[in-house]
């Protein structure tokens, strides 16, 4: 049987790295597109052992010509648009910037589809921030949004747009509403990896403390793993729907911060109110987590928590690796790194 071809905008992301090994491993032909030139920006696919094994091709979410270019000539069975201004708190400062990438950037993608490859199928990687502030305690696929991030509204916009492309143009094109995973692969800015690194940093006295912002934030955290194969099997169903894919728990970013601290073997204490919050390592008495102002958001999302029955009815999709085991698999491939 002929091979699938799959190509992935984003390659060099956290998601892109674990869904090319996913679809190698299913005996696709993986061409993985990056905007950079430099191989240095792929070392998540050199981590996973799978550099040599994807095809580069340069890749722009900027540049309408190219994309046409790609995507006309390349015949690709599947596309997974995986490319974003991925970092909300970027957002407030790049606004402009973030919707050229997010919003118009898949608009461009869907046109080149639609123009020159309709048959390829279309996985969007939208977002659980589209929510924003709804008031509803549990978020599906019914659920209104209510954006309250320029990356959110960009991320809004392109879902809309997709879902008029599949319903004026008839193209099978897929939103995958995830809420926030995370792996050892995770970017640096993101909060999980951001308390992982610092408090390892902070054990081995390599940092005096770790500065967060709003720690009272609920999110709904998931294994990035996991979720790439729910990506995969929405591409693979009869019918083209989106669907929302999280963990169906949620917590707050200070049950994170309590939950590293336990896995590294701090004893800490929380002490003061609001922007004088702090946790004492009690072995010592040293401060080892301030507040800080300036990583407060203009507006902010209070707390996601995604219920994915849709996917678990439809795609037979559901979550293997629970929170826990999520921040001892991140703690321990960081601390993997020292010894
Ligand atoms: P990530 O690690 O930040 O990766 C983002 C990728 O987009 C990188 O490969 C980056 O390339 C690329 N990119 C940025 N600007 C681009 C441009 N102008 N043209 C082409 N490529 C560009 O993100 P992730 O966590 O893997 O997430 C993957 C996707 O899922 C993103 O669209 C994100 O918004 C969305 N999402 C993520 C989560 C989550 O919790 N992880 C949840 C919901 C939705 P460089 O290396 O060159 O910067
Ligand atoms: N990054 C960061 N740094 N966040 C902090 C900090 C800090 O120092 N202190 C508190 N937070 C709070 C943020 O205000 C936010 O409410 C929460 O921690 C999570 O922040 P991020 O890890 O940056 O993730 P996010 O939820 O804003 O966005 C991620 O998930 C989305 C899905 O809902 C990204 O992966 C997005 O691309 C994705 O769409």
């Amino acid at each position: 049987m002929k091979k699938k071809k799959a190509l992935i905008t984003g390659i060099s992301g956290q998601d892109g790295a674990y869904l090319a090994k996913f679809l190698l491993e299913k005996g696709y032909n993986v061409v993985g597109a990056n905007r950079q030139n430099t191989g240095s920006s792929l070392w998540r696919l050199k981590e996973l052992n799978i550099k040599e094994k994807v095809k580069i091709v340069k890749f722009d979410l900027l540049d309408e010509k190219n994309i046409n270019k790609i995507i006309r000539y390349g015949h690709y069975d599947e596309i997974y648009n995986l490319a974003a201004q991925s970092f909300v708190d970027k957002s407030f400062s790049s606004p402009v910037y973030t919707s050229n990438v997010n919003a118009i950037g898949v608009t461009k993608i869907l046109e080149a589809i639609r123009n020159f490859s309709n048959k390829t199928r279309f996985y969007q990687a939208s977002s659980s921030e589209m929510y924003g502030n709804v008031k509803s305690r549990v978020q599906d696929e019914k659920t209104n949004f209510q954006p309250v991030s320029p990356y959110a509204v960009s991320k809004l916009y392109a879902h809309w747009m997709l879902n008029l492309y599949r319903e004026a143009y008839k193209l099978f094109c897929c939103s995958g509403i995830l809420f926030n995973h995370d792996s050892p692969l995770r970017g640096d800015q993101f909060v999980t990896q951001k308390i992982v690194k610092d408090l390892v940093k902070v054990k081995l006295g390599l940092l005096p403390f770790i500065s967060l912002g709003n720690i009272y934030v609920k999110r709904d955290w998931g294994y990035s793993q996991d979720y790439i194969e729910a990506m995969w099997k929405m591409l693979q169903q009869e019918k083209a729907e989106d669907f929302v894919i999280s963990s169906g728990n949620t917590r707050t970013v200070k049950t994170f911060i309590n939950k590293v601290a336990r896995k590294l073997n701090f004893k800490i204490e929380w002490q003061g109110t609001g922007l004088n919050e702090i946790a004492v390592n009690k072995a010592n008495y040293q401060v080892i987590v301030k507040i800080n102002r300036s990583l407060f958001r203009p507006t902010e999302v209070a707390h996601t928590y995604g219920n994915f029955n849709k996917a678990r009815k439809v795609l037979k999709w559901k979550p293997k690796t629970c929170f826990d085991d999520l921040v001892t698999i991140m703690c321990e491939a960081e601390l993997a790194k020292y010894k």
